[in-house]
């Protein structure tokens, strides 16, 4: 790569799985000299909301457990609008996957109950945990302003790219 916003370039021919490798292989390249948790979590940030930039996806970022707090997510880096900047463990999508390490895949967020609305624009929800040495460290958070957004193949993908952020970041 010429410059590191070329990272950010998807070939919009790509199909969801080919894209999500290329993005895997993009933050794998950038991690490798640089283990700073907000400095790789921001970077992911970029690369999945340009990865998915066709696709209705509005906001992509990371909830990360608060240390002060740690019954709490508190926001971390992400793309996209002004999001709630607190969530109780066990609480909306969010809360539910840091609380059961499951990954959440929502198609409807009005069938989810307790989900929070931090976009009335919000249709559809991915939120995947990231587990560092058997702990929870937060999560990957995905919207999308259609209905059924993401599906098994996104799962594997952002499960995936979970494992890679728990091996490449201190936190
Ligand atoms: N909808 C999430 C809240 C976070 S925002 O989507 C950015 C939830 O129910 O946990």
């Amino acid at each position: 790569m010429e410059h590191h916003a070329d990272y950010a370039e998807f070939d919009s021919s790509l199909n969801r799985k080919d894209a999500l490798e290329s993005l895997i292989m993009s933050y794998t390249a950038l991690a490798e000299s640089q283990s700073n948790w907000v400095a790789n979590l921001a970077n992911c940030s970029s690369l999945l909301y340009h990865c998915y930039n066709n696709a209705g996806v509005n906001w992509a970022g990371f909830y990360v457990v608060d240390v002060e707090n740690p019954d709490f997510l508190i926001l971390g880096p992400f793309m996209g609008k002004v999001a709630c900047q607190s969530i109780k463990i066990g609480n909306g999508v969010c809360g539910t996957a840091a609380s059961t390490l499951k990954t959440q895949l929502v198609p409807n967020v009005e069938d989810f109950p307790g989900h929070i609305a931090c976009d009335g624009m919000t249709k559809s929800e991915i939120v995947v945990p990231i587990v560092q040495n058997n702990k929870l460290i937060g999560v990957i958070d995905l919207d999308c302003t259609e209905l059924n957004g993401f599906t098994e193949v996104d799962q594997k993908y952002l499960e995936e790219l979970a494992v890679k952020i728990a091996e490449t970041c201190k936190f």
